[in-house]
């Protein structure tokens, strides 16, 4: 999901202008959920496949479920390392996107550049996530979303920020590894700050901006590689690289 996007199917232009690569085979089997609903993944302390806490949008992915069978339309699970040092914090699924393929930002424009930039600094093993068994792993980072299910229109309700937020609480609790958490956007921004049960106003969000936290983490802001802000240029290339590289040297990477 983007901040600022409409939810049609994007047209496809990656960051640099090039077109972007065709679902592709990068695994033997990657093609195996084509037409088939990927299945949901195990219930843990911070994801439940069937949460319905929000009505509004447990009711928007039964009805997305119907008009669109063979996609995940479930609340999308996080994606990567285990025990990562990374913690990427997105906004919520995007419609043709995450919640399509059920691995966040994968399957539209949002993912582009994140992952692209992932690979170039070597912590996914492929520049292109295409789906959610395309065989691609993150290497001491993991990717998850302040909000879990894709929003209509793309646009959480701030009831709904709220309630998804005990989930975000839950894994940066649990994960113990994590030491540098990576916010997409004002909203991921914000969304940690409430996790971790931290005043907003002490945490101003700004591009590049970093934040030592109490308990010796770090928060790292960018703004969202949305398709708006790339397209626009609000973000850059040049601009996600440096502020993702500076995050992994803050790791310790
Ligand atoms: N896809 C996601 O999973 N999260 C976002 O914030 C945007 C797109």
């Amino acid at each position: 999901m983007t901040e600022r996007s409409k939810t049609e199917r994007p047209k496809f232009v990656t960051p640099k202008g090039r077109p972007p690569a065709r679902r592709k085979a990068v695994a033997p089997g990657a093609d195996m959920f084509v037409g088939v609903r990927p299945p949901a993944g195990p219930k843990t302390a911070y994801y439940d496949p069937a949460c319905t806490l929000c009505p509004r949008l447990a009711e928007f992915l039964t009805e997305t479920h119907h008009v669109h069978p063979d996609y995940f339309a479930r609340p999308v699970p996080s994606f990567g390392a285990a025990t990562p040092k990374i913690l990427i914090v997105g906004l919520a699924p995007g419609m043709h996107g995450a919640n399509r393929t059920g691995r966040p930002f994968t399957g539209d424009y949002a993912g582009v550049l994140l992952y692209e930039t992932l690979h170039e600094l070597g912590l996914a093993t492929a520049p292109e996530s295409v789906s959610a068994d395309d065989g691609l792993q993150l290497r001491n980072a993991r990717i998850t979303n302040a909000v879990k299910c894709v929003p209509p229109e793309n646009k959480p309700l701030p009831d709904e920020i709220r309630q998804c937020n005990a989930y975000l609480k839950a894994e940066l609790q649990t994960l113990k590894s994590i030491r540098v958490i990576f916010a997409l956007g004002r909203i991921a921004h914000d969304g940690v700050l409430v996790a971790l049960g931290l005043k907003r106003s002490k945490f101003a969000f700004g591009h590049g901006a970093e934040h030592t936290l109490d308990d010796g983490r770090v928060l790292v802001d960018s703004y969202h590689c949305s398709r708006y802000n790339t397209s626009t240029r609000v973000l850059t290339p040049e601009m996600f690289k440096k502020v993702m590289a500076r995050t992994c040297e803050l790791a310790g990477l």
